[in-house]
């Protein structure tokens, strides 16, 4: 299915009307290869279906900028603030979010007429107020928050695909493109620490409200893998019985590998002639090469541990993004074997846009941290609690939506997420 939306013509005087329609024009493109049927998959709680995520998109810029900022706005539609509400209480009850797959209504089609009239709505205000800033600011807020759902509403169609026998593809060119490690390689690059600076600055550039305030932290000498975790790297301690040795793992990774009797990554699955792994692009054989992706907190522990090396903290992980290795590596140190050379082993490799990489920190609020007043608030802060942050931005994650600050998190059990790690170790 190809759904249209109507679109006002592009602002000539304005970036921020432009980047708008072309973030909005992203998540109708993304859907492009959709069926209709499609459009309502939700393979388990944690995800949504795709017309879901279309629809809590328009809701936010709704709900944010035009209720707010539009004299006289009224509702488009009485109960979408109920429908599409995803967690926000100081709003009102969201639905049942378990039960986002069955509202079969508003159809596809209503839907997309909601964002092309809030989009008409959202490009008036831009133009008739160019100068205010708070407006500015939220209306940018919702355009990081669609890349956001961008990215999931692949990941939430992954995990609903891979549930058919029928293992449909949502492309064709595999979506591990790009992801392959450049070598067979384990080298280390090295970081001195010291008192170092971590989060965004105030004025510089977009960020969530999670990321700042910049401020110092302590790290001891460190060293981090060149490039993240392979699935030839993870088979190797899954064929080592990784998965059947409890001092490898954390005691709840450990229990939830016995509860539901885990032995492999999410998507892996071992068929006639190996390992195959489902994909955006299908169900194929695992490429031994590529970055392993879609792995716990926990698997990404356990396979530390058991090669005798550790995860980074955010801190060692966004030091080391803003300042690379200082001299050269430690290939070796013997811990890992090098089988071929790579062209340049003093700097770290795949650090953004490959999988989103798993950290030991917990995620909770920088020092001096100050969430949004309102409602906005519950953005970010009211999550800080039982989840673990992650690095680097993923495959399928927007380009402008990546960053050295970035502060992704999930629950340590979560797999769905194009998640991966990068070893560190003390020195
Ligand atoms: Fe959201």
């Amino acid at each position: 299915m190809k759904p249209q939306e109507r679109l006002v013509p592009l602002f000539s005087g304005s970036p921020l009307g432009s980047e708008f329609q072309q973030v909005r024009r992203n998540s109708i493109a993304l859907c492009e290869p959709l069926e209709i049927e499609d459009y309502g998959l939700q393979g388990m709680a944690n995800t949504s279906p795709p017309k879901w995520h279309l629809a809590h998109t328009t809701w936010f810029f709704e709900t944010f900028v035009l209720l707010p900022y539009r004299p006289g706005y009224r509702p488009w539609h009485p109960a979408f603030e109920h429908l599409f509400n995803s967690y926000y209480n100081g709003i009102g009850t969201p639905f049942c979010r378990p039960r986002r797959g069955l509202l079969s209504r508003p159809t596809v089609a209503e839907v997309l007429r909601y964002r092309a009239a809030i989009d008409e709505q959202i490009l008036e205000l831009i133009a008739a107020n160019s100068a205010d800033g708070e407006i500015h600011a939220r209306i940018e807020l919702g355009l990081h928050h669609e890349r956001q759902h961008q990215e999931l509403l692949l990941t939430d169609l992954k995990y609903s695909f891979n549930l058919n026998p029928l293992k449909p593809a949502y492309h064709s060119p595999p979506a591990t493109a790009g992801m392959s490690s450049a070598d067979n390689a384990y080298p280390w690059c090295a970081f001195e620490g010291g008192l170092v600076e971590i989060g965004a600055a105030h004025d510089g550039g977009f960020a969530f409200d999670n990321e700042m305030p910049r401020h110092q932290q302590y790290l001891a000498p460190y060293a981090l893998a060149q490039r993240p975790v392979s699935n030839g790297d993870f088979l190797a301690f899954l064929e080592d019985g990784g998965y059947r040795r409890a001092e490898f793992w954390l005691a709840d990774g450990w229990d939830l590998i016995q509860r539901e009797n885990l032995s492999a990554p999410l998507y892996w699955r071992r068929g006639d002639g190996g390992w195959h792994q489902f994909t955006l692009a299908g169900e194929r054989p695992l490429v031994a090469e590529e970055i392993a992706c879609h792995l716990s907190y926990y698997e990404a522990d356990a396979y530390a541990r058991w090669i005798g090396a550790r995860l980074p903290t955010e801190a060692e992980w966004e030091h080391a993004a803003r300042n690379q290795a200082v001299e050269g590596n430690f290939a070796d140190q013997g811990l890992f074997h090098p089988r071929q050379a790579g062209a340049d082993r003093s700097r770290l490799a795949q650090l953004f846009g490959v999988v989103w990489e798993w950290t030991t920190s917990s995620y909770s609020p920088y020092p001096g941290y100050q969430p949004a007043a309102g409602a906005l608030g519950e953005y970010n802060g009211k999550f800080m609690s039982n989840q673990m942050v992650l690095r680097g931005g993923s495959c399928v994650s927007d380009a402008a939506h990546i960053r050295a600050t970035y502060r992704n998190f999930f629950y340590p059990a979560d797999r769905w997420q194009f998640s991966g790690a990068r070893l560190a170790r003390s020195l």
